[in-house]
């Protein structure tokens, strides 16, 4: 499969990156194992979480889905050495102190992150969320300290506008502190102003990586939501109705047509979609089944063309 070099991170990845946000919440650790064996079995080699997946899910407090890829990787001896790491840093963990981007606070996370995760180095260290009350300078030296102690390889913002990411990136140039090296911001067919414009044209000026969340707008671009009666098919359902709209059913009408031209899926249209895009190195999709893992592959050799991107763009036009 052919390798993306992801910005300034000083590494390549595969163009489809695995979201670990299921493990623990929508999978269990066995179908996680699953899942992550197919992944990598299909040539893919990143896995992106959280310190705070998944948090949200009954009974669990954060730190389950780095768990779960640290026994996985206990497991599969070698693996380490064949896959990279993301992870975040800055949730609310729902314990005071456990949030946000000071120093204090990252040089505590990151320690519990490489715990769980069983490593001696994170691949890529985000800051989940912009931090009103940390100034830059602050996370950044904090990210410095960290990278110069090797446990941290590069250093990645997810959730920020252009104006925040610019400030950032000055501030680590006028204190000599380093740069976020990659970005992590939601974008797909159907949310696609949080990147289309200034904030696509900064990365691209400056080079950086560009990782997408909620590819596939947490399964509705696969195309099985086509109305309410379908949102009990997953226990993200009522997430997605949101997604029902006028534009929604466009989008999805578009994806159908362009997937029956190549014989192939709705969700490996809308993968193959931010694969193409400028500025994307690579969506981050999560999976659930072992199938989902092969619609990814799918969707790395599937080849849209000029009129198929045309179709879409249109389609999913703001
Ligand atoms: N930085 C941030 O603030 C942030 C926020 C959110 C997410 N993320 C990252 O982005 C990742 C991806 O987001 P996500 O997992 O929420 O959503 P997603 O990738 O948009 O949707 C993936 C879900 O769609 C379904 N699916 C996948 N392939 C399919 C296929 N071929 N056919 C039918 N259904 C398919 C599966 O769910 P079911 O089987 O349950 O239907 C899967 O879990 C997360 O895991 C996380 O790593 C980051």
């Amino acid at each position: 499969m052919q390798k993306r070099s992801l910005g300034h991170a000083g590494f390549e990845i595969a163009p489809i990156v695995f979201g670990g946000n299921v493990f623990g919440w929508t999978i269990d650790e066995k179908a996680s194992f699953d899942v992550l064996d197919a992944f990598v079995d299909h040539g893919f080699d990143a896995i992106d979480t959280a310190d705070v997946y998944s948090a949200w899910a009954p009974g669990n407090k954060g730190g389950e889905s780095e768990t779960i890829i640290g026994n996985w990787l206990k497991a599969r001896p070698g693996m380490r050495d064949k896959v990279k790491i993301f992870t975040k840093v800055g949730s609310d963990l729902g314990v005071p102190g456990q949030k946000g981007l000071s120093e204090t606070w990252i040089l505590q996370a990151v320690e519990a992150s490489l715990a769980r995760l069983g490593v001696e180095r994170i691949d890529l260290y985000f800051s989940h969320w912009p931090d009103p009350h940390t100034p830059y300078a602050e996370t950044l030296g904090a990210y410095d300290k960290l990278l110069k102690a090797g446990k941290i390889r590069a250093i990645g913002a997810s959730n920020l506008d252009a104006m925040q990411l610019d400030e950032a990136l000055h501030v680590a140039r006028a204190k000599d502190l380093p740069a976020y090296q990659v970005l992590q911001p939601e974008y797909n067919l159907y949310d696609r102003s949080s990147f289309d414009g200034p904030l696509r044209d900064l990365c691209l000026r400056e080079g950086l990586g560009v990782v997408t969340y909620y590819s596939l707008a947490s399964g509705f671009l696969s195309g099985k939501y086509r109305s309410k009666d379908d949102l009990g098919q997953s226990r993200r359902g009522e997430g997605i109705g949101k997604y029902l709209d006028a534009r929604g059913l466009r989008i999805l009408a578009a994806l159908d047509d362009v997937a029956a031209r190549h014989g192939a899926s709705d969700a490996e249209v809308a993968l193959a979609w931010l694969i193409a895009r400028e500025g994307v190195t690579a969506p981050i999709a999560s999976a659930t089944k072992r199938s989902h893992v092969e619609s990814f592959a799918k969707a790395v050799a599937l080849a849209l063309g000029a009129e198929d991107i045309a179709a879409l763009d249109q389609a999913s036009a703001p």
